[in-house]
């Protein structure tokens, strides 16, 4: 009776283990699409230059925009917001989502604090 109650706890203590477990892999996949971005970036590229640039070179009237303008993290939260021109229209007049997220991961790969900042190669 006494090794079955024990047997029992032992078991829970297990079930538990392996709660925290599952808990824990759930959480990797996560924890690594938040580290970088999963677009396309050579067509982010493309999409940047043929598209934001007709407005974002000096001159023009978004002014000069290049990866350089932000931070990893200010890309993403740019991005996240959606918003172009002070807010008063979605980015997505311009692109697509995938689009969209691709020239994101662009611009995050190249961005002022990445292992390889980049300027637009004009
Ligand atoms: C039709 C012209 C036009 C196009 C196309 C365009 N923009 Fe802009 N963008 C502007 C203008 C004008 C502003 C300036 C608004 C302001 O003064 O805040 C601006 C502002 C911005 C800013 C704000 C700068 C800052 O410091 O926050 C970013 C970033 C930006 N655009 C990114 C993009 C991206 C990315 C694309 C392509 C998906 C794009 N733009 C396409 C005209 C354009």
């Amino acid at each position: 009776m006494k090794s079955f109650r024990k047997l029992g706890k032992n078991l829970g203590v297990l079930a538990v283990a392996s709660l925290v477990f599952a808990g824990l892999l759930a959480l990797v996949p996560l924890s690594t699409s938040r580290a970088g971005q999963k677009g396309n970036e050579a067509k982010g590229k493309f999409y940047f230059k043929q598209t934001c640039k007709s407005c974002h070179i000096k001159g023009e009237k978004g002014g000069e925009v290049t990866p350089l303008n932000k931070t990893q993290a200010q890309w993403q939260s740019y991005f996240a917001k959606g918003k172009h021109m002070k807010g008063t229209e979605p980015l997505t007049k311009y692109m697509t989502p995938e689009q969209l997220n691709d020239a994101l991961t662009f611009l995050y790969n190249h961005a002022v604090d990445s292992p390889q900042p980049e300027t637009c190669g004009k």
